[in-house]
């Protein structure tokens, strides 16, 4: 190469290195206030992943309602306006896509598929995961969920003396195990000998799971931001693995009560020719992302609960209430009791308080890739233009639940915040005078919401009123500060605590 050659090289070189580190790009007419960052290419990865809800907030205050910022390489464009939010999610198909998800479960669960899912896993999820089947489910949870809680109590039944533990190990012990039960059977009693073999086996083999899993889940934000180093990445691996072997059709095939869901997202997949290996990375996608979100959540409720003597109070009332009416009592040594889903229909007061633990802990960061360029009409009549190959973002957190105007004393437990003075479901609330049409958003929305909400609510429900039928509990220490969140989680479903919290519980009858 000449001399001439070599610098017009290098000045392409500089200037294709500028280009891809996002330097020249500017705001243009029409566009969200723009907010690069002051570091190349990374903008302001550092700052979002520190604690994404202040930096949004941050950017909110400074930009308002809409704005685009870098991260690491990608412009992100956030809609905190959650008046406009019904435009976003009735933005067509073509414009704006839901292509991230499957990104991030690849690289995530290394689970990927030629054929696109997407109308048949609703089809699925319909027939399945939706209310009337809960009837049946329900019946399902109880059991699982009594197999646990009741287990080994024994001595300390006849003594009716308190067991210590803590809080979150306690919740993930019992509501992980349960739903994966649920979900992927039990073991058989005819090919383990008796039934009690079979739950022995069950309670074996679901401990050893959990434990695994647990080790993932403290993997899962770096996995998700791809910024694990190499020896987690190995360890990672090596959990995949374990799951792909321990959830491969070849062992759950043998065993009983395996639910619809999992059948038909398993068969439909293997008659259109997928692979069994990638079957089975499918299976721990299900696994993770039915069991991930429940675990946390129960654990906020019970201890929001158990710091809140007039809430505690209230709900032990209406379990007690339902339960009389069904016409059962826990006898000392009896049969469990049977809760139905009928039973769980006439807990206004639960289901105020599960609502009001979702909009507190549960943060997801709804994100869609743009497909071609596109102009945004918000609720006010203002027009916004994106640009293809950017994303967009919804973070509901901070748009809607913790937005004083909208739900006064955000920060606050308020078990009751959801309830009408008539004592049933309240719907109405309001900013600046309007009526909210979305006023907490933890299950996301449009074609990605979640399809397992009715399972999680029942589960989460089902868990709490079985605690206040069968125990008392409290905190050890009643002064006992509500820990801080973990921040490494937000945007990727329910917030989890930064500490435990010690607890006891003791039968009741
Ligand atoms: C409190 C518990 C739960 C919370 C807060 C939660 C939240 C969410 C959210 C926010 C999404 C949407 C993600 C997005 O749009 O980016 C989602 C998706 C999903 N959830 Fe849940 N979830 C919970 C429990 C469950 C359970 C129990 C199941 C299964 C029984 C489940 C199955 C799924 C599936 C399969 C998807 C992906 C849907 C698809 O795109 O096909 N979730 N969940």
């Amino acid at each position: 190469l000449s001399f001439k050659q070599q610098i017009t090289l290098f000045l392409a070189c500089i200037f294709g290195g500028l280009y891809f580190l996002g330097v020249f790009r500017q705001r243009r007419p029409g566009e969200p206030p723009l907010d690069k960052g002051w570091i190349p290419w990374l903008g302001h990865i550092l700052e979002f992943r520190r604690d994404t809800a202040k930096f949004i907030q941050r950017m909110r205050q400074k930009h308002g309602d809409i704005f685009t910022v870098q991260l690491g390489g990608v412009y992100v464009t956030f809609l905190q306006d959650h008046l406009s939010f019904k435009q976003f999610i009735k933005e067509s198909r073509e414009n704006i896509y839901f292509t991230t998800f499957s990104k991030m479960i690849l690289r995530v669960f290394g689970y990927e598929s030629a054929f696109n899912y997407t109308s048949i896993n609703q089809e699925i999820y319909r027939q399945h995961l939706t209310g009337h089947r809960m009837h049946m489910m329900t019946e399902s949870i109880v059991r699982n969920l009594q197999k646990l809680m009741l287990h080994n109590l024994g001595s300390a039944a006849k003594q009716k003396t308190w067991t210590e533990g803590e809080l979150f190990n306690y919740c993930c012990n019992i509501v992980f195990r349960a739903g994966y039960l649920t979900l992927f059977g039990n073991a058989s009693s005819k090919t383990e000998g008796d039934e009690e073999k079979a739950n022995t086996k069950d309670r074996i083999e679901s401990e050893a799971l959990l434990h695994e899993f647990h080790k993932y889940d403290q993997l899962f934000p770096d996995l998700v931001y791809g910024v694990l180093p190499p020896s987690g990445r190995k360890e990672a691996f090596r959990l995949k693995s374990h799951f792909w072997d321990a959830l491969s059709m070849k062992k759950i095939k043998s065993k009983d009560n395996i639910s619809g869901w999992i059948w038909d997202m398993y068969n439909v997949r293997r008659q259109r020719g997928m692979s069994e290996s990638m079957l089975n990375r499918l299976m721990f996608v299900l696994l993770f992302a039915s069991q991930s979100n429940t675990r946390p959540v129960s654990f906020w409720l019970l201890l929001y609960l158990m710091k809140d003597p007039i809430a505690m109070e209230a709900l032990k009332k209406e379990v007690d209430m339902v339960l009389k009416e069904s016409g059962q009592e826990v006898q000392p040594g009896g049969p469990p009791v049977n809760v139905t889903y009928e039973m769980l229909m006439k807990t206004p007061v639960l289901d105020s308080a599960v609502e009001e633990t979702l909009r507190l802990v549960a943060a997801p960061i709804l994100t869609r890739s743009v497909l071609q360029d596109m102009t945004l009409k918000m609720a006010d009549g203002r027009e916004f233009f994106i640009r293809k190959g950017d994303r967009m973002s919804v973070f509901p957190y901070v748009a809607i639940h913790v937005d004083p105007e909208i739900h006064p004393d955000p920060y606050t437990f308020k078990y009751d915040r959801f309830l009408t003075p008539e004592g049933t479901k309240k719907t109405d609330f309001y900013q600046g005078g309007k009526k909210v049409e979305y006023y907490s958003m933890p299950w996301g929305y449009g074609v990605s919401k979640c399809p397992g909400r009715f399972f999680a609510i029942n589960e989460i429900k089902l868990f709490v009123f079985l605690m206040f039928v069968y125990f008392d509990f409290e905190l050890i220490n009643s002064g006992e500060k509500i820990p801080q969140i973990n921040l490494t989680r937000w945007g990727l479903g329910a917030m989890q605590p930064d500490t435990d919290v010690k607890f006891h519980y003791r039968l009741r009858h």
